[in-house]
């Protein structure tokens, strides 16, 4: 039975009935300009322009390597990244969508066949369900049933941003991946703004500190996740830059894994090599912000690096040489994500 989630009423009415389009939100913290990689850019111009015009996004978490797999996204809104995902999986693959909005589920579901002929698939393989992200068992979603978990700036939105996580560990096939965008704060936000409807509708006043973020992982049992992007949010609203005052805004593209990974880079003498393979990515892989496979050239990786490249989806696309019976200390596996860092983007462009 579903359990109800509190908090969430003006969060609803926000994307109900106060947006219209995305013309309407007072920052750009939904819809910051990241830039969308060519190959998804060309799918873009099939999408819908009703679907387009709804479009509150604040990233392009959309990864390589789909065709056939099962796609959860979470609060998908009016369907624009669930419609991409439709083309990337083909016909035999399928989306799903989850959004607690009626009107936003009621746009998305109106143009299921609109895509659905567009992309030439006999039978729709993609479907909205109205349902919570922190209870998505009420959903329907079955356990160990996913290929990859996407979402695109609404986990923020989440009053239980533990429960959403732990259903998203839960539905992920072992080996599955976890990619999405958010808002991120680098500090925690103070009551009064994390309180007020505009800020959270927004997505600014539920943003995650993102050490209370690395915090909630590791108790999830998630040691290893890594940064993809981020790009500080410029808020172009001088009544809402004064309220955030020191608080600095993040986009953050971000992906992880359901792999039982060590909490520190290991060395075990292993090496991956990009096989080739991965429609779009014909020449390099990113796997992360500091991790770029050439096709055909050994990097030296470490023990969790090397899980990320074998026991998931991406597995038949790399040779992995050595295994972890010999220990050699630890990996030195490059700059560690922070927020003291330059903005970062190496998108998933290949
Ligand atoms: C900022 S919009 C993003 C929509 C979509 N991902 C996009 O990129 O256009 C947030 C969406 O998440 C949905 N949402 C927020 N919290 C939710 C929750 N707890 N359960 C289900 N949907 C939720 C809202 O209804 C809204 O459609």
């Amino acid at each position: 039975m579903e359990q109800p989630i509190h908090g969430l009423d003006s969060v609803k009415e926000y994307y109900g009935k106060v947006l219209k389009s995305s013309q309407d939100l007072k920052t750009s913290a939904c819809c910051t300009a990241e830039a969308m990689p060519v190959h998804l850019r060309e799918i873009l111009r099939d999408i819908h322009e009703e679907v387009k015009d709804k479009f509150y996004g604040c990233g392009s978490p959309i990864p390589h390597a789909l065709e056939g797999k099962t796609v959860l996204d979470l609060g998908s809104g009016t369907g624009r990244d669930c419609f991409i995902l439709s083309k990337l999986v083909g016909p035999n693959g399928q989306v799903i969508g989850v959004d607690m909005t009626d009107e936003q589920i009621a746009v998305a579901q109106k143009h299921v066949d609109y895509h659905t002929k567009k992309f030439g698939y006999s039978t729709p393989n993609v479907k909205f369900i109205k349902g919570y992200i922190e209870d998505l068992e009420s959903a329907g979603i079955e356990s160990s049933s996913i290929d990859l978990v996407t979402s695109n700036c609404v986990i923020n939105l989440s009053p239980s941003k533990e429960r959403v996580f732990s259903e998203i560990f839960r539905v992920l096939k072992p080996g599955g991946e976890l990619y999405f965008s958010d808002v991120f704060a680098s500090r925690r936000i103070p009551k009064e703004l994390a309180q007020d409807d505009v800020f959270v509708g927004e997505c600014l006043g539920g943003a995650m500190y993102t050490e209370d973020f690395r915090r909630m992982m590791i108790k999830l049992g998630s040691l290893d996740y890594r940064l993809m992007s981020r790009n500080k949010i410029a808020l172009l609203n001088a009544d809402i830059e004064r309220a955030a005052g020191k608080i600095d805004f993040y986009s953050m593209t971000v992906r992880a894994f359901k792999l039982n990974l060590e909490d520190r880079c290991e060395d075990y003498g292993q090496v991956a090599i990009y096989k080739g393979g991965i429609p779009n990515c014909p020449n390099l892989f990113v796997l992360d912000d500091h991790h770029i496979f050439e096709k055909g050239k050994p990097m030296a990786v470490c023990g969790n690096t090397a899980m990320m490249l074998q026991g998931t989806r991406y597995g038949e696309f790399f040779n992995i040489i050595g295994d972890t019976t010999k220990h050699f200390g630890l990996f030195d596996c490059g700059p560690v994500s922070t927020l003291n860092q330059t903005d970062s983007n190496v998108g998933a462009c290949c």
